[in-house]
């Protein structure tokens, strides 16, 4: 293996060796499982230190590009796929443990898609945001003007949320076959906020939660304030591996299982039936509650969405969590989370230390707009719209994307893309970003650093016309990192085999 390193550069010898073989792994010139020249070997080869190699290698073990085997060597690590392609035949479930407990690592990555929405030039498909065109602002304006005419609207009001509220949500859960009543509901600023009030009131400091994987990364960051741990549990196309979810009860005892049964973000894949009665079981069994987040379950495709958890729930096992931030308007901070009432108490003490209420005007001015029936309307009318833009991404994906495979979702914001073997997604985003295009980096959803290869792309918030536009860029990224990689291993007279 030939390395350039320079002995009087500030950057100590065995950075060099970490970065240049990490380039090499990057660029695909060396493939996943070929074997690296043994410490010995790569030391003598270049006047090294056995020392300074081992720390070179260490590095490299440390980002998850090589894997050590004891008396077997050192090997390119492969790259791992949670997610089969969409081609892999149904139900093939990826063999994978549980990966041991671990705080969030990826708040940078976070940081970036909040940075991308900042930039008003940029087609971004990013952020997994209902259109702005599509909020009912006539009606909410109406709503809010007759409210302000309450005087105590601008008053405190109760925990729990405003009755008025309450009593719509409760109508509007029946849709989703979930039969509650006011008192087993508390409003809550968001989905997220359920999910930080859940990990309060239901779980310790320190105590393992477990979630799926790839996961919704707001849950990690709630976690890791808390100094509690999240286990992670693959996916397949199918939704949460049952095997490994067992596996994860019986090593951890976990108490709660945070889970996205429903236009899974980020993959929009769904739970499928039979494995929803399968995990309300292993939950019963291990003494497991399970945490609902349904925020995209309202934006189904299709007239037949998946039933939730919660509908299925006869013993108090689910704390579900809904908002209104993608059905209808993510600043109007409010969503609600059902539980039993007991539960219901618990929750609500957490809530208060966290804002004491949601805005009384705010909820009563959605009650009412409930109350005088437009919100049908306008799901009907959001529904049939992302319908049709997620058929224009699929088709501007085939035509411009060929290698990358991806899923299908029937219902929510956003597609999961898997780009070829050899790219690495962090070139791609660059690239992209370079060219004028925002795309969610998959790693942005791993707990593991390794997990590198992935796209979220969310196509609410454009018009077909853009979706091509946009896809057409990827595309043209695409190539350019495909030829740049022939042109690396033609310039080392390399196929596409290992080089040692
Ligand atoms: C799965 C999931 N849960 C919760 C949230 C947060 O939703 P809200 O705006 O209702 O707090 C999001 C937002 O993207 C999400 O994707």
């Amino acid at each position: 293996m030939n390395l350039s390193l320079d002995r009087h550069s500030d950057l100590p010898l065995y950075r060099q060796v970490a970065e240049q073989i990490s380039n090499l792994i990057r660029s695909g010139v060396l493939s996943a499982g070929c074997r690296l020249p043994t410490v010995r070997q790569l030391a003598a080869d270049h006047g090294l230190t056995r020392l300074t190699v081992q720390s070179g290698y260490a590095e490299l073990q440390m980002q998850g590009l090589v894997e050590s085997f004891v008396g077997r060597g050192t090997f390119v690590a492969k790259r791992e796929k949670m997610i089969p392609p969409v081609a892999a035949a149904p139900g093939s479930a990826l063999e994978q443990s549980p990966v041991e407990p671990t705080t969030w690592h990826n708040q940078s990555l976070l940081a970036e898609l909040v940075l991308m929405t900042e930039q008003p030039d940029l087609l971004s498909f990013a952020q997994a945001i209902p259109d702005p065109a599509t909020y009912p602002t006539r009606e909410l304006r109406h709503a809010l003007q007759s409210v302000l005419d309450q005087p105590d609207a601008l008053s405190y009001g109760p925990i729990q949320g405003e009755k008025s509220l309450r009593e719509q949500i409760s109508r509007l859960l029946l849709e989703r076959g979930i039969a509650t009543s006011p008192d087993t509901l508390l409003v809550c600023s968001g989905a997220q906020q359920g999910i930080d009030v859940a990990l309060r009131a239901l779980a310790q400091p320190g105590e393992v939660i477990l979630a799926e994987e790839p996961v919704y990364p707001g849950i990690l960051e709630l976690a890791a304030t808390r100094g509690q741990r999240v286990v992670t549990i693959p996916m397949d196309q199918e939704g949460i591996q049952l095997t490994a979810l067992e596996a994860a009860c019986i090593a951890h005892h976990p108490r709660l299982l945070y889970t996205v049964p429903t236009f899974h973000n980020p993959t929009g894949l769904s739970l499928v039936a039979p494995r929803r009665e399968a995990l309300l079981s292993l939950a019963r069994a291990y003494d497991l509650s399970i945490v609902e987040d349904d925020v995209y379950g309202m934006l189904s495709y299709e007239d037949q969405a998946p039933i939730p958890l919660k509908a299925l729930d006869r013993t108090d096992t689910v704390i579900y969590i809904t908002s209104f931030s993608k059905s209808l308007a993510p600043g109007l901070r409010l969503g609600t989370m059902v539980a039993s009432p007991e539960q219901v108490r618990r929750l609500a003490a957490a809530k208060q230390s966290c804002d004491l209420i949601c805005s009384p005007l705010l909820q009563r001015a959605l009650a009412l707009y409930l109350r005088r029936g437009h919100f049908a309307a306008h799901l009907q009318r959001v529904r049939t719209l992302y319908r049709e833009r997620r058929d224009a991404l699929v088709m501007a994906l085939d035509r411009y994307l060929p290698g990358c495979s991806y899923t299908r979702p029937s219902g929510g914001l956003s597609v999961w893309v898997t780009l070829p073997e050899h790219l690495d997604e962090s070139d791609f985003c660059r690239d992209a970003l370079g060219r004028g295009v925002g795309v969610a980096r998959g790693q942005a959803f791993f707990v593991r650093s390794q997990q590198r290869g992935y796209l979220r792309l969310s196509f609410g918030s454009h018009t077909p016309t853009q979706i091509q536009e946009g896809m057409r860029i990827l595309g043209e990224v695409l190539y350019e990192q495909q030829r740049r990689r022939v042109l690396v291993l033609a310039r080392a007279g390399l196929t596409t085999r290992p080089l040692v």
